[in-house]
C-alpha cells in the first residue's frame, strides 16, 4: 500500500504555490515589471516612451526581434505584415456558421483555432521560417478576424483590408466602414487605437501568456496555442475585466452612488469587487493605466464628448478609492482596464468587443513568448505536479456491496 503522505517527502524539495504567486515558470528576455515601483519595460524600453513615441508595429518588431527596427527594417516588416492581412476566403463561411448573438470572444476562440486548418503549412514548428510566417500571419490577420467577428456580431457585411492604411487605421475601417458610404479614418482616433494596442502588447507571464506557453510546450501548433490564450484571456479576472469595469461604471451610474459600491467592495461577505482595480504584480499605479487615462481624455476631446457620466464616475471613484484606507492598505490601484472601457466605448465598440481588442493586441506578446520558449534548447514540456489531498489507497468494492 502506498503511503501517500510520505510521497512528497521522498521527492526532495516539493513546493506548493497556488496561483504561482512566487514561482517563476520560465526565463525571459522580453518584458520586465517592477510591481512595487509601477515600472513596465519591453526589451528594456519603458512603456510610456513606446506608447508616446512609437507605433504598434514597431513594438511588435521589438517584442519579436529584441531591438527597435531601423527605417529599412521597419519598412520591410510593415510590408510583410501588410501582405498577410487577407484571410482565406473559406474562413468567411466558418464565421457564418455561428449564431448572430454569439459572443465575439467565442467566435475568436473558434476561428483562431481553425487557422491551423486553413494555414496548415505554418504548423511545422520545427522550421524557423515557418515559425516566423505563422507569427506574421497571426499579427497581420488578427485585425481582419477581429473586425469580421464584429461585423458578423452587428449583422453587417465584412469589409476587406485596405493595405495602404496603417495597421490601426485599417482595423478601424474594417470595423466601421459600411458599403456605399465613404469612410475616412480619423487620424487622432487611429493614433489612440494604436496606443491602446501598444499598451496591451505584452505583460510577461500573466495567465493567458502562461497558457500559451504551457500549450506550446507540448509542441502544439502556434494557432492552437493562441486560441488557448484567447480562451484564458476571456475570464473576468483577466482580459474580461475591461468589459466588467465598464458594466460596473454603468451600474454605479452616478457619483452619489459611489460610496455604496466602495462599501460593497470592502465587505468580505459580498463577492463584489471594484473591477479595474488591483493587480497581482502592480502594488502601485499600473503605468499603462496612466497612459490609458490620458488617451481616454484625448479621444473624448476629439469626439467632442464634453460630459461623459461614466468618465465622471470613474474619476471620482478613483479619487475616493486612492484615499480609502482599505484600498491604500491593500495597495489596490486602477489597472489598465479601468479606463480602457470608456475609451473603447467612445471609439464606437460595444462592450462585447473589448476583450477581442485586448486579444488582438496581446497576440504579438503571446507569439514572442511562444517563439522564445520554442527556440530555447532547454525547453521541456510544462508539467506541474500537485499536492494530492484525496482518499488514501483502498480496494475496489463490488457494486452490490456499496
Ligand atoms: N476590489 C476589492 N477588493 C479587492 C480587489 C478589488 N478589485 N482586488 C483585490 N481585492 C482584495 C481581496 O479581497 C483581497 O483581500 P484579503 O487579503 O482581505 O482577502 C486582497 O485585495 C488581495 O486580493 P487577491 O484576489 O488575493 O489578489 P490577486 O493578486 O489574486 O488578484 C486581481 C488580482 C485578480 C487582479 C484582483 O485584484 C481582482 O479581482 N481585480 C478586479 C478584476 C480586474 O480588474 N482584473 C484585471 C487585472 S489586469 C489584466 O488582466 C489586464
Amino acid at each position: 500500500v502506498i503511503d501517500i503522505s510520505s510521497l512528497y517527502a521522498s521527492t526532495g524539495v516539493f513546493t506548493y504555490d497556488p496561483g504561482f504567486t512566487s514561482t517563476a515558470s520560465c526565463e525571459s528576455d522580453i518584458t520586465f515589471i517592477d510591481g512595487e515601483k509601477g515600472v513596465l519595460l519591453h526589451r528594456g524600453y519603458p512603456i510610456d516612451q513606446l506608447a508616446e513615441k512609437g507605433s504598434f508595429l514597431e513594438t511588435c518588431y521589438l517584442l519579436l526581434y529584441g531591438e527597435l527596427p531601423n527605417k529599412s527594417q521597419m519598412d520591410d516588416f510593415e510590408h510583410r505584415v501588410t501582405h498577410h492581412t487577407m484571410v482565406h476566403e473559406q474562413m468567411n463561411r466558418f464565421f457564418t456558421g455561428f449564431r448572430r448573438d454569439a459572443h465575439p470572444m467565442a467566435i475568436m476562440c473558434g476561428v483562431i483555432g481553425a487557422m491551423s486548418a486553413f494555414y496548415h503549412d505554418s504548423t511545422d514548428i520545427s522550421d524557423p521560417r515557418q515559425r516566423m510566417i505563422a507569427s506574421l500571419r497571426m499579427i497581420a490577420k488578427m485585425p481582419t478576424i477581429a473586425a469580421m467577428a464584429y461585423k458578423y456580431h452587428v449583422g453587417q457585411p465584412f469589409v476587406y483590408p485596405k493595405n495602404d492604411l496603417s495597421y490601426s487605421a485599417n482595423f478601424l475601417r474594417m470595423c466601421f466602414a459600411v458599403p456605399c458610404d465613404e469612410y475616412e479614418v480619423n487620424p487622432v482616433l487611429a493614433k489612440a487605437m494604436d496606443r491602446i494596442f501598444i499598451l496591451h502588447a505584452d505583460h510577461e507571464q500573466n495567465a493567458s501568456t502562461s497558457t500559451v506557453r504551457l500549450a506550446g510546450s507540448s509542441g502544439a501548433n502556434p494557432f492552437a496555442c493562441i486560441a488557448a490564450g484567447i480562451a484564458c484571456l476571456w475570464g473576468p479576472a483577466h482580459g474580461g475585466a475591461n468589459e466588467a469595469a465598464l458594466n460596473m461604471l454603468s451600474e454605479i451610474g452616478s457619483v452619489d452612488q459611489i460610496p455604496e459600491y466602495i462599501d460593497r467592495a470592502k465587505d468580505k461577505n459580498d463577492p463584489f469587487r471594484l473591477m479595474g482595480f488591483g493587480h497581482r504584480v502592480y502594488k502601485n499605479y499600473d503605468p499603462r493605466a496612466k497612459i490609458m487615462q490620458k488617451t481616454c481624455h484625448e479621444v473624448l476631446a476629439e469626439l467632442g464628448i464634453k460630459d461623459d457620466p461614466l468618465l465622471d464616475v470613474a474619476l471620482e471613484l478613483e479619487k475616493i478609492a486612492l484615499t480609502d484606507e482599505y484600498f491604500v492598505e491593500k495597495k489596490l490601484y486602477p489597472n489598465i482596464d479601468f479606463y480602457s472601457g470608456i475609451t473603447l466605448k467612445a471609439l464606437g465598440f460595444p462592450t462585447t468587443m473589448f476583450t477581442v481588442l485586448f486579444a488582438l493586441a496581446r497576440t504579438v506578446g503571446w507569439i514572442a513568448q511562444w517563439k522564445e520558449m520554442i527556440e530555447d534548447p532547454r525547453q521541456k514540456i510544462g508539467r506541474p505536479r500537485q499536492l494530492y489531498t484525496g482518499a488514501p489507497q483502498r480496494d475496489y468494492v463490488p457494486m452490490d456491496n456499496r
